[in-house]
C-alpha cells in the first residue's frame, strides 16, 4: 500500500468487535479476566490499551519498523528512549536541535551521568571524531529545529552501525509522509506528535518506533515501567489527524515554497533556512533522503530591524510556540523554544536574536505572504 492509503487503513483501521470504522475510544483502565492469568490480551491500561495499541500499529505501519509506541508528549518519548541507555554512556546530539531536547539531555539525563556533546551531525567527521569508548548512540534531527540543518541519514547509520551504535531520529519536521528514516537504516525514530501528525494544535503526543525486537521489547518494558503513556482520548484524536497527513502535508509544502520565494525577494530579510532552497546547505542530501522540504522556514532580519515590531504586527500568523498544526504560527527561537540552550550557544550555531521560525499553515498562500508584507512594512517605519 502507498503511503496516502496507509495513513487511513494502516494499524489496526477497523474494529473487530462491530466493525466500526473507527477504533473507538476505550476508556478504561481495566479489563475483565476470565480466569487467573486469562484474559483477552489486555490486563491495565498502562500495559497496554487497543486505542493507543491501533495508533502504535499505525505509526509503525508509517515509519516501516518493527514496534511503535505512543507516548503522553514527545519528551515523554525522547524520555523513555534515553532510558535504554545507561550512567556512563554518551550520546552524540545534533548542534541546534529543539531547545526541550538539549534540556533532557542536560539538566535531566546529565544529573544520572547520561553524557552527551553537541555535533554538528551535517559534519560526518565531525560526528566520528566525537565517537569515544563511552558512546552508544547519535541523535538527530533532520532538518534541525530551528535551522534546518540536514545530516546524512544514511551515512550517519552507516557510521553508526560500524561503530556500534545506535541511531535516533526525531522525524517530527517531515512526518513519516516526507521522511522513513528506518528505511535508510536508522534504529528509533520519534515524534512530537502533537505537531503534523495531530495537525491541528489540540493535543500534546509522542511517539517512538523502533526497528528490532530486542529494541521493542525493552522500550515496552520501560513504557510500562516508567508510565509516560498516550491516553485514549488523545490516541483517538491523533488516528483522526494522521488520516490527513498527506494532503495537509502537500499543502504545508507548496505554501511554504511560495512563502520562500516571497521572503527571498524582501530586503528586510537577511538570510532564510529552508531545506527546499537550492542555496540550503545540505539541499542535495535532503533530496536524496526526503520526499519534499516541508512546511517550516526560519529567516533572519537584518540587524536594523526590530523583531519584536515584526511579531506586534501579525495578524492572521500567530505569534505562538509549537508547529506543524493547520494555522500559521510564528515563533521567537532565541525567547521562546530554544530559550533553555545557553546564550553562548545560541550565537555560536546561529540561533540569534533576529531568527524567526514560521510554521507556515495551510490557509492560502497569497493571506499568509500578505500578512508578512504588511509586518515587514511596519518593521521598516
Ligand atoms: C523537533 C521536536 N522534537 C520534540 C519536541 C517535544 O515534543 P512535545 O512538545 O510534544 O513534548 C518538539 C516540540 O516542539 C519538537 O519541535
Amino acid at each position: 500500500m502507498k503511503i496516502e492509503s496507509l495513513l487511513i487503513h494502516g494499524g489496526i483501521s477497523v474494529d473487530e468487535a462491530t466493525g466500526a470504522v473507527n477504533i473507538p475510544i476505550y476508556q478504561t483502565s481495566t479489563y475483565k479476566q476470565q480466569s487467573l492469568g486469562v484474559n483477552k490480551g489486555y490486563e491495565y491500561s498502562r500495559t497496554g490499551n487497543p486505542t493507543r495499541e491501533a495508533l502504535e500499529k499505525l505509526i509503525n505501519d508509517l515509519e516501516k519498523g518493527y514496534e511503535g509506541f505512543a507516548f503522553a508528549s514527545g519528551l515523554a518519548a525522547i524520555s523513555a528512549v534515553l532510558l535504554l541507555f545507561k550512567s556512563g554512556d554518551k550520546i552524540i546530539l545534533s548542534d541546534n536541535v529543539y531547545g526541550g531536547t538539549y534540556r533532557i539531555f542536560d539538566k535531566v539525563f546529565k544529573q544520572f551521568n547520561l553524557e552527551y556533546e553537541l555535533v554538528d551531525t551535517s559534519d560526518l567527521k565531525a560526528v566520528e571524531e566525537a565517537i569515544d569508548d563511552k558512546t552508544k548512540a547519535i541523535f538527530i534531527e533532520t532538518p534541525t529545529n530551528p535551522l534546518m540543518t540536514i545530516t546524512d541519514i544514511r551515512k550517519i547509520s552507516e557510521l553508526a552501525r560500524k561503530k556500534g551504535l545506535l541511531t535516533v531520529v526525531d522525524n517530527t519536521f517531515m512526518t513519516p509522509y516526507l521522511q522513513r528514516p528506518i528505511e535508510l537504516g536508522v534504529d528509533i525514530v520519534v515524534h512530537s506528535a502533537t505537531k503534523y501528525l495531530g495537525g491541528h494544535s489540540d493535543l500534546i503526543a509522542g511517539l517512538a518506533v523502533v526497528n528490532s525486537a530486542e529494541l521493542a521489547e525493552k522500550l515496552h518494558f520501560i513504557q510500562n515501567a516508567t508510565g509516560g503513556i498516550l491516553n485514549p482520548s488523545d490516541a483517538w484524536l491523533l488516528i483522526r489527524g494522521i488520516k490527513t497527513l498527506g494532503v495537509r502535508m502537500d499543502r504545508h509544502v507548496e505554501n511554504a515554497e511560495f512563502v520562500t520565494k516571497y521572503l527571498e525577494s524582501n530586503e528586510v530579510v537577511q538570510k532564510i533556512y529552508y531545506p527546499g532552497l537550492k542555496t540550503h546547505d545540505g539541499y542535495d542530501i535532503h533530496k536524496t533522503q526526503a520526499d519534499g522540504a516541508g512546511g517550516m522556514i526560519s529567516f533572519v532580519l537584518k540587524p536594523q530591524y526590530d523583531v519584536k515590531k515584526f511579531f506586534e504586527s501579525l495578524d492572521l500568523i500567530t505569534l505562538g510556540e509549537s508547529l506543524g498544526g493547520v494555522e500559521s504560527l510564528a515563533c521567537h527561537p532565541a525567547s521562546m523554544t530554544h530559550a533553555s540552550i545557553p546564550y553562548e550557544i545560541r550565537q555560536e550555531i546561529g540561533i540569534v536574536d533576529n531568527l524567526i521560525r514560521l510554521s507556515v499553515g495551510i490557509e492560502s498562500k497569497e493571506d499568509i505572504v500578505k500578512d508578512l508584507d504588511s509586518a515587514f512594512k511596519a518593521v521598516k517605519l
